[in-house]
């Protein structure tokens, strides 16, 4: 359709760019005349080779700057004790290695997204391009004149003429997969063997590494105090830890204890429990309907911290697990494989309550040598 064309008639005949708008209905243009390109502007990298080698350097010095983040990275992974604090104003006390962690890949992929878009804002080839719609398919000539084009793209985006931003940028790629390589050989860590069966539920940890047994007290965390049975009303939720898991250990032994031996407590009509085995037994490690359930997901770890007080169920929210809390913590939805754990507890002469014993199965996710 074009300006003769009568309005209301259609006319398959493409407009050329640049030719005049087409009239529709009322006046109304159905097609606006293509303004076309504005004229390219040149960067100063483009008609100055003095330019062009300041942007190579300015490239190259980012490039160089990923590289230092990932020595960074590695020296803080192999040579900082994890344990090492050190005080970050705003922050405060912190873990000097995770500190240089972080700071080591920040710079190292900082360093590279800056080089990059330096490298195209300077150097790589930036004149527009009009490429009109054709079928979906290219024809052989297209593809091929597109592997072309790429080879070509390689050619003016001048990384062959550049050796110092090949260099540069292949140093920075190839150091920078190393932390990926590090974390998958070396951060897979050990294998559980008996940590997640044993916690600080079990009692005491002698000098020697054997546990005493002996029957702490529930803890409200983070208040760190006792909780009495009366306090857990129908329909109740406490996040719960053992009594001197806060007051007696300290740094990353702590942090490993709460995380192992983290527990709902939950209080439910105990008529509410189902006539199944799972049900029957849950009531009864229980006290007068209050149980108490390990928090970590027993799929991949997550604290499972959603209770929905009329269904009984308690939801991950990590890849929506649910756990049925009216029959031992029994999955009813997503992935985790195994029910909660469950701790049998009681009262003390005071009221308070009190694990009677702890966990009878490991904590969280399942892992190779698990049953035996
Ligand atoms: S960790 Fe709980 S559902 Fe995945």
């Amino acid at each position: 359709m074009n300006d003769h064309t009568p309005q209301g008639e259609h006319d398959s005949t493409p407009v050329p760019l640049n030719q005049g708008h087409v009239q529709g209905t009322g006046g109304i243009p159905e097609r606006f005349e293509n303004p076309g390109l504005p004229p390219h502007v040149h960067r100063a990298s483009d008609t100055d080779e003095q330019a062009a080698k300041r942007a190579e350097r300015t490239i190259a010095g980012l490039f160089g700057l990923s590289m230092l983040g990932t020595v960074l990275f590695l020296v803080a992974y192999f040579m900082v004790d994890v344990d090492e604090m050190t005080f970050v104003p705003g922050i405060g006390d912190m873990s000097l290695s995770n500190l240089l962690l972080g700071l080591g890949l920040a710079l190292a992929l900082l360093g590279i997204g800056l080089g990059a878009v330096q490298w195209a804002k300077t150097l790589m080839p930036d004149e527009e391009v009009v490429e009109m719609r054709h079928p979906m398919r290219s024809s052989d000539e297209a593809r091929e004149g597109f592997v072309q084009t790429i080879l070509d793209g390689g050619e003016s985006s001048q990384l062959t003429r550049r050796p110092l931003i090949k260099a540069t940028l292949g140093g920075a790629l190839g150091l920078f997969s190393l932390p990926l390589l590090v974390q998958l050989a070396g951060s897979l860590g050990p294998l559980p063997r008996n940590d997640l069966s044993v916690t600080f539920w079990n009692g005491e940890k002698g000098e020697d590494g054997t546990w005493t047994a002996m029957q702490r007290r529930l803890h409200l965390d983070p208040e760190d105090r006792p909780i009495k049975a009366s306090d857990v009303t129908i329909g109740s939720v406490f996040h719960v830890l053992p009594e001197g898991l806060q007051s007696e250990l300290h740094g990353a032994e702590k942090l490993n204890e709460i995380t192992k031996a983290s527990v709902l407590v939950m209080r439910l009509n105990p008529d509410e429990f189902q006539d199944t085995p799972q049900g029957r037994k849950a009531r009864d490690w229980g006290y007068q309907g209050i149980v108490a359930y390990s928090k970590v997901c027993t799929h991949v770890g997550c604290p499972v911290g959603l209770y929905e007080q009329t269904t009984h169920h308690l939801l991950c929210p990590c890849h929506q697990s649910t756990f049925d809390v009216t029959n031992d913590c029994e999955v009813i939805f997503g992935p985790a494989g195994r029910p909660l754990p469950q701790l049998k507890i009681g009262v003390d002469a005071q009221g308070y309550l009190i694990a009677e014993q702890s966990f009878q199965e490991p904590v969280g996710p399942s892992f190779w040598e698990r049953e035996s």
